[in-house]
C-alpha cells in the first residue's frame, strides 16, 4: 500500500481512511498480526489517512481484551462497535472517534431511530460489571484455551489437508478443505441441536461464536457436539473415498 501511495504514477489516490478488522469475522477468522497492524498504523500516519478499526464482531471482549487491537498497541482514529455491546441483546452500535475529528454541532446527528435508551443503560451496566477488573477478561482467556484445544484436536485427528484452526480468543473455528465439507458439518451439528455457522470466501470456515458468558460446561458440551458432527461427516467422507 505504501509503495502505491508513494509512487505518483501508480494511479491510486491517497484514500481518506483505511478500515480493517483485527480479526476478520465474516471473512473467515483471518487474524491480523500485531506487526501487521503496527505497520498499517505507520502507513496511515505517513500518508495522513485515518485508521478505522471495525470491532463490531471482534470487539467487546471477544478476543480477550475489550478491543481486538489492544494487544498490538495501536491507536486507531475511529472504532466501530456493536453486536453484544448492549450486554442484553438490545440493538446498539457506536462509532468512537477522537475528539479532534468531531465535526458535529450538538444535536446535529439526528434521525428517527437513534440511541436506544434501554440499550445505553444496559451497555453501561455491562461495562461496569464485566470490565471493572480483570476477572471477565481472564475468564474469556480460559474459555478461549478450551476452545482452541478442542478445535486443535479435531485438526490433529483428520490432518491439515482437511482442517486448520483459525481465529483468536472466543472467535475461533476450523477452516475445512472446502465449503461443502463445512456445510455438511454445520448441518450435522444442527441435527444434534447445535447451531454453528460458516464464514470465509467459500463459506469453508466453521465458526464458533458462542456467548462470552457461556459456562465452561455448556462450552464443552457444544464442542463435543461439534467434534461428534465432524466425526459423523468424516466417516461418510472416508467411506466414499475408499
Ligand atoms: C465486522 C463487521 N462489521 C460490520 C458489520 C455490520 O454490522 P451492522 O449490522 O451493525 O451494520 C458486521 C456484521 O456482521 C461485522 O461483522
Amino acid at each position: 500500500m505504501d509503495k502505491m501511495l508513494v509512487d505518483g504514477s501508480s494511479g491510486i489516490e491517497t484514500p481518506a481512511a483505511v478500515i480493517a478488522e483485527a480479526v476478520q469475522g465474516e471473512g473467515g477468522l483471518n487474524v491480523a498480526t500485531a506487526e501487521w497492524l503496527q505497520k498499517l498504523e505507520k502507513v496511515c500516519r505517513k500518508h495522513d489517512m485515518l485508521l478505522i478499526i471495525d470491532d463490531i464482531q471482534a470487539g467487546n471482549g471477544r478476543t480477550g481484551q475489550f478491543f481486538s487491537f489492544e494487544q498490538a498497541g495501536i491507536k486507531p482514529d475511529m472504532v466501530t462497535v456493536s453486536k453484544s455491546l448492549s450486554g442484553y441483546g438490545l440493538p446498539m452500535a457506536l462509532v468512537l472517534f477522537h475528539r479532534d475529528l468531531d465535526a458535529w454541532a450538538p444535536g446535529e446527528h439526528n434521525g428517527t431511530f437513534r440511541g436506544n435508551n434501554m440499550a445505553f443503560v444496559t451497555a453501561r451496566a455491562a461495562i461496569e460489571t464485566y470490565w471493572k477488573d480483570e476477572s471477565f477478561a481472564n475468564e474469556v482467556k480460559q474459555k478461549s484455551e478450551i476452545l482452541g484445544t478442542k478445535l486443535q484436536a479435531i485438526c490433529d485427528q483428520y490432518g491439515a489437508e482437511n482442517f486448520q484452526r483459525k481465529g483468536r480468543g472466543m472467535m475461533q473455528g476450523i477452516a475445512c478443505r472446502d465449503g461443502e465439507l463445512a456445510d455438511d458439518i454445520s448441518k450435522q451439528a444442527f441435527k444434534k441441536g447445535l447451531i454453528i455457522e460458516t464464514a470465509g470466501p467459500d463459506d469453508e470456515v466453521v465458526k464458533c461464536l458462542m456467548p462470552l458468558t457461556i459456562s465452561e460446561e455448556d462450552l464443552t458440551k457444544g464442542l463435543d457436539l461439534l467434534t461428534e458432527s465432524v466425526a459423523d461427516v468424516m466417516k461418510d467422507d472416508m467411506s466414499q473415498a475408499s
